[in-house]
């Protein structure tokens, strides 16, 4: 039986980047081509922008580039990096998977990629994977990105789903360190991950290699993802707390999945988290699926927000239903 003070290993975050394409989407661009208004996006979403790829990016250039930031970030070598995970729904091929692209792009020899497919939840899904390696001792260290160019796959004349999406990467580098078995320790201190599957066809893409041979579109029935969204992520944020013995006032940030404002506000106060520790970058970014926790993380971090010793709550809900949360020591 393993005390709670005893040496263990901890997933710590040793580096982080991120890597937005350049053209930025305004609502007043979408209000040109869309039956849409700038105030109707703001009221319901709290978007305001949204970057979108250019024609010669894919998802695995996004990617590359945060992954290239998150290396000079914790100031390591592609060599270093024995684990990558990917976590995308928009790969830019079938197979092979968008990680082994990435893999060759940084010029890595020795270690293994793959994607990871969880939709918006892909990013937690995929930390709480590179964690379950690292605490075991097969790997040491892990490169967790979540790329996505949805620009991609959204149907452009419907405006109840065209203008909540838009494309970024971002990139963490996972080191197993020993810890004490603390939540005073620094790294992942705890995953949830859930998933129901009778949820399909609320949120879903009508096209795949086997089934009608195309990509498809993105189809949302948004009141019913909405009205799932709270409870779901709230009650895995809780699992969190529940398992640590901590609770919202230990925590320093929270930096939920960036689909929708009003999504975001309704469970910080659900949970009791005071609205100054919510990170919020769906006004500037949209909703980039996997991308929007480490692109949250990278701008709040990068502000100054986030720093060392932190307690980082983040979490996040997504087509299938899957949703999770990881509670980590920055
Ligand atoms: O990443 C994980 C998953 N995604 C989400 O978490 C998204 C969850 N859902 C949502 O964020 C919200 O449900 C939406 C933002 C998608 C929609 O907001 P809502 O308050 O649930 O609106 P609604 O779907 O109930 O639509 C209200 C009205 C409708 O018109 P009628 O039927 O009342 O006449 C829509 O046709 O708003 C209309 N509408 C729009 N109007 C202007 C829908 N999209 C637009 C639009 N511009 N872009």
């Amino acid at each position: 039986m393993i005390s709670s003070h005893d040496a263990r290993l901890r997933s710590v975050i040793v580096g982080l980047g991120c890597y937005l394409p350049s053209r930025i989407l305004s609502n007043a661009d979408l209000e040109k081509t869309l039956d849409t208004t700038d105030e109707w996006i703001v009221q319901r979403t709290g978007i305001r922008q949204r970057h979108i790829a250019g024609e010669e990016e894919r998802t695995s250039t996004l990617g590359l580039k945060a992954a290239r930031a998150a290396l000079a970030d914790a100031g390591l070598n592609a060599d270093d990096i024995d684990l990558v995970i990917v976590a995308t729904s928009t790969p830019d091929y079938t197979f092979p998977a968008v990680a082994t692209q990435i893999q060759a792009g940084l010029g890595m020899l020795g270690g293994v990629a793959f994607d990871l497919q969880a939709v918006c939840s892909g990013f937690v899904f995929a930390v709480a994977t590179a964690d379950k390696f690292l605490v075991s001792g097969s790997h040491r260290r892990a490169l967790v990105i979540g790329a996505e160019t949805f620009s991609r796959i959204l149907d452009w004349n419907d405006r109840a789903t065209c203008v909540l999406f838009g494309d970024g990467a971002g990139a963490v580098i996972l080191e197993a360190r020993e810890g004490n078995g603390t939540t005073a320790d620094r790294g992942v201190l705890t995953t949830h991950l859930r998933s129901d599957g009778r949820h399909r066809d609320k949120l879903y893409v009508d096209g795949g290699p086997s089934s009608t041979r195309t990509t498809g579109h993105l189809r949302m029935e948004g009141r019913e993802v909405f009205r799932h969204a709270v409870s779901m992520v709230t009650d895995v944020v809780q699992a969190a707390f529940a398992s640590t013995g901590t609770t919202a006032e230990d925590l320093d940030w929270f930096v939920p999945h960036q689909a929708n404002r009003r999504i975001i506000d309704a469970s910080a106060e659900k949970l009791g988290i005071a609205s100054e520790k919510v990170v919020t970058t769906v006004d500037l970014h949209g909703n980039t699926s996997a991308a929007s926790v480490p692109l949250a993380l990278c701008v709040a971090r990068n502000d100054g927000r986030i720093k060392p010793g932190d307690l980082v709550m983040i979490e996040a809900m997504g087509g299938g239903f899957t949703w999770g949360a990881a509670l980590i020591r920055w």
